[in-house]
């Protein structure tokens, strides 16, 4: 029987770093240092510079997990694009990505699929259990899937919108999905949304039932209006959300494959506050070493985290052939999900 496993992981991160007092000194935010690592853990993010979108990004680490998988871009048979900060309204990144991975044009031209997944900082697993689905069914060899965000160029760094623009970061991550005959790789993907919630963490921009989308001024100019134009949180509904829905997630995960949370080597959690997730571990009795982060680093890449993460455990040797791993993300929509991987 065919299965999925990831055959080559990739990360990438811009150079500028911003440390929490860079934020408050260079972008004018009005919050402390204190202030973010008491009630999130995030001590720096990078932000990438003007000119360089998503799809930029992504181009890094999806050339990173391909080397990492010893596969040429041309082998690839399907790319799926996680982002709530693509590079246009449309087309969507993933287009973006096969032109910057060199296979629209030339001897190695391949014009395989570019799928956009819209599922926020759950797209990493919306993503991994659409690679899944393809390869088990023998639609695709060697799925690319990537998670990429540039945040930076739509915080509000004004008092108003200090407790979005102190907690996201931009990165990208990725992985290279792959079809095996061994007896390894996904086992599982367990996905959950609730639309009741839709508006809780949005970025609405523009009003599809207004005419036009988005109100002119006189000259024919659009004009946003600052609660449409940028994302708004309820922190403190995501948090409880986010406590309940993973933990939900993750058991239903573990009672279907019938494994122990003891049995799990690696806990991949989304990183978008380290204190919720320092909360689940607790709460499920986890060992803090098998709950690895990097948030205090990044702060939350939405789609990028748990690729990002999955990189970097794998370059540094905390993440081992043959280990049992469970990954869990919460985001906007909201939407939630798991998976159990042999590794
Ligand atoms: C965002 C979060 C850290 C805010 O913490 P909180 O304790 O809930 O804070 P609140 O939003 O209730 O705001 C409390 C006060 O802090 C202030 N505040 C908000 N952001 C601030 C900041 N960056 N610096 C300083 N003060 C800030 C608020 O203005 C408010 O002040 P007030 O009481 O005078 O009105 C927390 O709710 C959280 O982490 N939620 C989950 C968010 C998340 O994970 N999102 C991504 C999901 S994918």
């Amino acid at each position: 029987m065919i299965q999925a496993y990831i055959s080559g992981t990739g990360g990438y991160v811009p150079p500028e770093i911003v440390t929490n007092d860079a934020l408050v000194r260079d972008y004018g935010v009005e919050t402390s240092h204190e202030w973010i690592v008491q009630r999130t853990g995030i001590e720096a993010r990078r932000f990438a510079e003007a000119g360089v979108g998503t799809a930029d990004l992504a181009a890094h680490a999806a050339r990173e997990a391909l080397a990492d998988a010893r596969l040429a871009p041309h082998q690839l048979d399907l790319i799926l694009f996680a982002t709530l900060s693509p590079d246009y309204a449309f087309p969507g990144s993933g287009v973006l990505l096969q032109r910057a991975l060199g296979l629209t044009s030339g001897p190695d031209a391949k014009f395989i699929p570019a799928l956009d997944l819209r599922n926020q900082c759950s797209g990493f697993l919306y993503g991994l259990a659409t690679a899944n689905a393809w390869v088990r069914s023998g639609a695709a060899k060697h799925v690319l899937l990537v998670g990429a965000e540039t945040h930076s160029a739509a915080l509000d760094f004004s008092a108003r919108g200090r407790t979005v623009s102190s907690l996201f970061g931009d990165g990208a991550g990725a992985v290279i999905v792959s079809a095996t005959a061994d007896d390894r790789g996904v086992r599982g993907c367990y996905l959950g949304a609730d639309g009741s919630e839709a508006e809780t963490l949005c970025q609405r921009v523009w009003d599809i039932k207004q005419r036009p989308f988005i109100p002119l001024d006189a000259d024919g100019n659009g004009k946003v209006d600052p609660a449409h134009l940028w994302a708004h949180m309820d922190g403190r509904m995501v948090f409880k959300h986010a406590i309940t829905r993973m933990t939900e997630v993750l058991g239903r995960a573990c009672d279907d494959q019938r494994v122990a949370l003891a049995d799990i080597d690696l806990f991949f959690f989304h990183q978008a506050n380290l204190r919720i997730n320092q909360y689940l571990a607790e709460s499920l009795h986890l060992p803090a070493e098998k709950v690895p982060h990097n948030i205090e680093r990044y702060g939350n890449t939405t789609a990028a985290t748990i690729p990002l993460l999955l990189a970097e455990c794998a370059r540094d040797g905390r993440l081992r052939r043959g280990m049992k791993i469970a990954l869990t993300a919460f985001g906007s929509g909201f939407t939630w999900g798991a998976a159990i991987l042999d590794w």
